[in-house]
């Protein structure tokens, strides 16, 4: 099989990574890559936000099966033009990536699914957003209704705060994504995801992971894409997993398919374990980044089959096996980011690391003849793998100390929660 992989981030790496084990496999391509995935794969310099030049790819390349990994190309709909030309491709469709793509979409599946998640409304002017938080108080929940890149979120813990994110919001903070906001109650507890197949019918749950989204440890700081998670995230039981299959992620596929807009791909559910249960707190419609590198770290399984039944509808039958181990990974980022960053710092040392237990991903590298720059925000995934999340997190903080890269930064406690319950 000849398969194309859409993104350059982490998350496509490892993707990459996987894929390129598979006995399936006779060729892969990456577009537009990184200086991580030119070594397993060849990158193709194209514009994936240009449908017809991804498609024009795949012609030239005699692509068999199209993999998309980042939010805005499924938002986006390049799904839905690939198939139209004739590819096989494991990306939702337009309609239903509206999941991601619209949080008053997934209110309203909620609504009339029954499925527990914060109570909400919705306001397309800044008077009426502002006179619902003044009643309501806080701690109070404020989003762009639309994708922001993460950063369209306010958790608001007192009105002030809220008033200043809805004025932002209406002032075009967002652009076109605030041009409403969903002001939600605020849910306690800890979060966790849940990634799951689907091929429009059948569900194949994957595993769980926890991601750490502030920039700074003790998890302070801005929001940002993600700097460090693991799985699988044992904080969630046996009963929250069976509770969120069946009040969450099967209505979410039944409604879907009976609305006549089945979802075929994963399903990317963030949910809050509240004291009432677990609630969904978004939906995505692709895997996570930097939850994929720790996935596919742990993943015994071929992946290539599993993505080419989950977007082909023939999903029933297959399983998935785990490595038994945790898997922990370490973003390292260039000083700066989430806000303002430089491009174009030399990393040394980050090659050659990989073990069967450590795996550098990249996610926004180049190289330079021998010399690998950095040229994003989140730049290297030190990946690795253990017997508790405290040994995948001593090793992968091994292998970010030996790479030598002064423009850059880390978290230093990724996993800190679960290694706090491993203590006890
Ligand atoms: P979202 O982009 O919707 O995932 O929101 C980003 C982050 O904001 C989530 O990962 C949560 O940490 C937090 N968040 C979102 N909605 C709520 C809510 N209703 N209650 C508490 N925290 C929330
Ligand atoms: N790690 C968060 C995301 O992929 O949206």
């Amino acid at each position: 099989m000849r398969v194309l992989v859409i993104g350059s981030g982490g998350r496509e790496h490892a993707l990459a990574w996987k894929i390129a084990q598979s006995p399936l496999l006779t060729k892969l391509f990456v577009a537009p890559g990184n200086g991580g995935t030119e070594a397993i794969a060849e990158n193709l310099r194209i514009d994936i936000t240009d449908h017809a030049a991804v498609i024009a790819a795949a012609k030239a390349q005699n692509i068999d099966f199209v993999v998309v990994g980042p939010d805005a190309q499924v938002v986006a709909g390049l799904g839905d033009d690939i198939r139209a030309a004739g590819f096989a491709c494991f990306c939702p469709s337009k309609e239903a990536g509206q999941l991601e793509g619209s949080k008053s979409f997934t209110k309203a599946l909620c609504d009339e699914f029954d499925i527990p998640t914060a109570g909400y409304a919705r306001f397309e002017d800044e008077a009426s957003a502002l006179a619902h938080i003044y009643t309501h108080g806080a701690p109070i929940v404020i989003k762009a209704d639309g994708l922001a890149a993460g950063k369209g979120v306010t958790v608001a813990m007192s009105v002030e705060e809220a008033e200043e994110a809805i004025i932002d919001c209406f002032s075009g903070a967002f652009g076109a994504s605030g041009a409403a906001v969903v002001i939600e109650e605020f849910m306690e507890g800890e979060e966790v995801s849940l990634f799951v197949l689907c091929d429009g019918e059948t569900l194949l749950p994957l595993t769980t992971a926890q991601d750490h989204k502030r920039a700074f440890d003790g998890d302070t700081g801005p929001n940002t894409g993600g700097m460090g998670a693991y799985s699988p995230a044992p904080v969630m039981t046996e009963e929250q997993y069976d509770f969120t299959m069946k009040h969450i992620v099967e209505p979410t596929a039944r409604g879907l398919a009976q609305r006549g807009t089945p979802y075929q791909g994963v399903l990317y559910a963030g949910l809050m374990l509240t004291d009432q249960g677990p609630k969904l707190v978004e939906y995505n419609a692709r895997f996570g980044d930097p939850e994929t590198q720790v996935m596919m770290m742990r993943m015994e399984s071929d992946i290539l089959p599993l993505l080419h039944a989950t977007a082909t509808g023939m999903l029933k039958g297959h399983d998935v096996t785990w490595k038994d181990a945790y898997a922990l990974t370490v973003i390292m980022a260039t000083k700066g980011y989430p806000g303002d960053y430089g491009k174009g710092s030399e990393i040394s040392g980050a090659d050659g690391l990989d073990t069967d237990d450590l795996t550098v991903f990249h996610a926004g590298t180049s190289r330079d003849g021998g010399r690998l720059l950095a040229n994003g925000g989140r730049v290297l995934n030190v990946t690795a793998l253990g017997n508790s999340v405290k040994e995948a997190q001593d090793r992968a903080y091994r292998g970010v100390d030996a790479v030598d890269w002064p423009e850059g930064f880390s978290r230093r406690d990724i996993g800190w929660r679960e290694i706090a319950r491993e203590r006890t």
